[in-house]
């Protein structure tokens, strides 16, 4: 669970600023422990969007009806990031983490994790969300609060021409029921290569404002196929729109692979915590316990390696794999109840963190994996 963030006169400022200004400088920083004040990233530096006046939209689909727009009330939805900034966006970014107000038919952020979340959603009008992440979605949650939840997963390497009609199809239909919420987990990546496509669907978005936009979202740029469907990613024909069938499941299978990733990544967050706290259970996950923690990191990775896909991998991937894992050994070692030795636990946690981002530089951020 996420700690909440004390509403700050910072933040009311920041956020009074950001809403009179008609755009938001700085995504809502407001709730997650990984994000570091100084994102190394354009996200926290990016200069106000100089959006080009976008094309019109080749159909625009009736907009269901919004918040009265920040700036220009009455106007045209003007496509442009921010201009829909209202107070229930305003408020949705202190719960979700990297929220954008894109347009008012798109946005996009981090995965939605709580009643609240979903709560702030639909009081920004949001009718419908669209999750590109491997874990499965909260359908029910959003259900709850009137919203449809549609998944769609895709790896980090791009995403695939049938994929990317798929998607097309999908906001196509979702935009008529009002405005969509485009998500992955950390709303950093894959979730803004995937509104990529919405804008372009939903707003007639051009390619300079999708990049722009994936930039200031973070997407890291050693992310190239997926800043490629920014950069190429045209309005399919007519045609082929409606040859395509978009099955709009709430929950899609993904493979044992991306499976098991999502469980080595909600485990590394909390050790992540664990080492913010001093490397002792954090005060707000009092259910922590580290060397626990380190020892099912370990077993994660132990089980992974007895895959049926990954034992066709290359001998290099099992390699990392087996870094990966002794690396989460020598972490639960050192986090021993009452044997903490903190210099062993930041060197084995720093293995631990370039194993994950040796194999994923090798075999996941430019590979084709389905
Ligand atoms: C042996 C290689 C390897 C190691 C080591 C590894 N990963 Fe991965 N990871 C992958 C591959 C391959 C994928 C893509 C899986 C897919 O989409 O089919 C992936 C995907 C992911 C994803 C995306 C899951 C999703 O929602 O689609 C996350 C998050 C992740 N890894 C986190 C981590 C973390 C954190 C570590 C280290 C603690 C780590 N990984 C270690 C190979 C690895």
């Amino acid at each position: 669970m996420s700690h909440r963030f004390a509403p700050s006169l910072a933040l009311t400022a920041l956020l009074g600023l950001a809403v009179g200004a008609g755009f938001f400088l700085f995504p809502g920083c407001a709730r997650r422990a990984c994000c570091p004040p100084a994102v190394p990233s354009t996200a926290a530096v990016a200069p106000p969007m100089p959006m080009p006046t976008p094309a019109p939209a080749a159909s625009q689909p009736k907009a269901a009806p919004v918040a009265p727009v920040a700036g220009e009330p009455g106007k045209a939805p003007a496509a442009v990031a921010g201009d829909a900034a209202t107070e229930a966006d305003a408020a949705a970014q202190t719960h979700v983490h990297n929220y954008f107000r894109l347009s008012p038919r798109v946005a996009s952020g981090a995965s939605p994790e709580s009643e609240a979340d979903f709560e702030a959603l639909a009081a920004a009008g949001i009718k419908s969300i669209v999750t590109v992440d491997g874990a499965q979605p909260d359908v029910e949650g959003a259900r709850k609060h009137g919203i449809r939840y549609v998944h769609v997963p895709i790896g980090y390497d791009g995403i695939p021409d049938a994929t990317r009609l798929e998607l097309a199809k999908t906001f196509e239909e979702l935009g008529k029921l009002g405005p969509v919420f485009v998500h992955c987990h950390h709303g950093k990546h894959r979730g803004p290569a995937a509104c990529a496509i919405a804008r372009v669907m939903l707003d007639g978005a051009t390619h300079e404002q999708l990049v722009a936009e994936m930039k200031r979202a973070g997407t890291a740029p050693k992310y190239k196929g997926l800043y490629e469907v920014a950069e190429t990613f045209e309005r399919p024909s007519a045609d082929a729109l409606a040859a395509t069938v978009a099955p709009m499941r709430e929950t899609a299978p993904t493979p044992a692979m991306q499976q098991s990733m999502v469980l080595v990544d909600a485990t590394w967050e909390r050790l992540k915590q664990v080492k913010d706290a001093g490397w002792k259970t954090p005060a707000d996950h009092p259910d922590v316990e580290p060397s626990h923690e380190a020892t099912i990191l370990a077993e994660h990775f132990r089980e992974l390696a007895r895959l049926e896909s990954v034992a066709k991998e290359p001998d290099a991937f099992r390699g990392h794999l087996k870094e990966s894992e002794e690396a989460a050994w020598a972490l639960a070692k050192a986090l021993e109840k009452g044997a903490l030795d903190a210099d062993a636990a930041k060197k084995a946690f720093e293995r631990g963190a370039a194993s994950c981002t040796a194999c994923h530089a090798a075999f996941r951020d430019n590979t084709h994996r389905r």
